[in-house]
């Protein structure tokens, strides 16, 4: 029997946050052995904010040898940059056409974006979620593992597969999203009920995945808390709360086993702990992704031989949809 496809991606826009890890990345590498895996470097997305180019092209790299680093393995998945397989863009124009300007405005994180980026509200910016629902649909993916933040938008890509299949016919599989408990939304260090992320402007509310094992216990020794020194879950301690979950999804407890672990401890000693069991894991993936980006060689292989993979499955798709929906085809 075929294995089941999975698709994700992460948009090479700016330091990759230890949320970034969690929600998404450290579940993709354990879904590799047993499903069909496509992994993309979204830097189509990511041009719907303003980037600087050279800084763009030198993070999609960079992004790529992380996946490597955190265990990704290029025999099993196919690892590619999605501007390298055309079929994205071509078959986000055939999906704009049943996608609705009104739902596509009421997207959580467009209004987020162009309250931010208020001078720069392009057409882009809201087509982000039907590009978003193209790369996922080309693939049939089943599972499309991500944060808890890109629920709405794996929710946007089942409904356009479910009603070009109404009005054209059965085509899409409709997606699911996979999102995991433990890392599915962590919290800034600074305001924890927000989400980490990794445009933040303050640099001690996010743990970079860059970040060296001195700032990580900095940041961590920073984080806000509230002042009862009781190392407890509860919602009505967002800080703590946020440091348990990281501190399990790094030791791969559960929160039992932590709040158990740190009893009578003082907040000063729980958070050092939570800072060692982060930098423990980072440490290693950074020196090998250093290892990997001095090789380009082999970073070039893998993306092409990726991308390959890709357009097959890609091609496939965007054939039969033009098929579908009648477009001439003319040679
Ligand atoms: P991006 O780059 O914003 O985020 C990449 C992944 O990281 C997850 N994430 C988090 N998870 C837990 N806690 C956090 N604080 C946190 N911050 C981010 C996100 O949920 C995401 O899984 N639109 C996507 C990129 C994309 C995509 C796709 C994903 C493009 N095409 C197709 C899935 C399928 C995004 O915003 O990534």
């Amino acid at each position: 029997m075929d294995k089941k496809v999975i698709y994700s991606a992460v948009q090479p826009s700016g330091n990759l946050t230890i949320g970034n890890y969690l929600g998404a990345i450290r579940n993709w590498v354990r879904m590799q052995d047993e499903y069909d895996c496509f992994y993309a470097v979204a830097n189509m997305h990511a041009i719907t904010v303003k980037q600087d180019p050279a800084e763009l092209r030198r993070r999609t790299l960079e992004l790529v040898a992380l996946y490597l680093a955190c265990g990704l393995d290029p025999e099993k998945c196919a690892l590619y940059v999605q501007s390298n397989v055309p079929q994205h863009a071509e078959l986000c124009w055939v999906l704009n056409t049943i996608a609705y300007v009104g739902e596509l405005s009421r997207m959580t994180q467009f209004k987020d974006k162009s309250q931010k980026h208020a001078e720069n509200i392009n057409m882009g910016l809201m087509d982000y979620p039907v590009l978003m629902a193209a790369d996922i649909l080309l693939y049939q993916a089943q599972y499309v593992p991500v944060g808890a933040d890109q629920k709405q938008h794996v929710e946007i890509a089942r409904d356009l597969a479910i009603r070009f299949n109404n009005r054209f016919g059965d085509t899409f599989t409709v997606p699911e999203p996979l999102i995991l408990k433990g890392g599915a939304k962590i919290c800034s260090l600074q305001e924890p009920t927000k989400k980490m992320s990794k445009s933040d402007e303050n640099p001690n509310a996010s743990i970079y995945l860059t970040d060296d094992r001195d700032t990580v216990i900095r940041k961590f020794k920073r984080a806000v808390t509230d002042s009862d020194n009781v190392v407890k879950a509860s919602e009505d301690k967002p800080g703590i709360t946020n440091l348990l979950n990281i501190y399990c999804a790094f030791k791969g407890c559960s929160l039992e086993e932590a709040e158990g672990e740190f009893a009578g401890m003082g907040y000063g000693d729980f958070k050092l702990a939570v800072g060692e069991s982060v930098a423990d894991v980072i440490t290693p993936v950074q020196a090998e992704q250093k290892r990997l980006l001095a090789d380009k060689t082999y970073l070039g292989e893998v993306l092409k031989s990726g991308a390959d993979r890709a357009y097959k499955a890609a091609r496939r798709t965007l054939s039969k949809v033009y098929r579908k929906v009648g477009f001439y085809e003319g040679n």
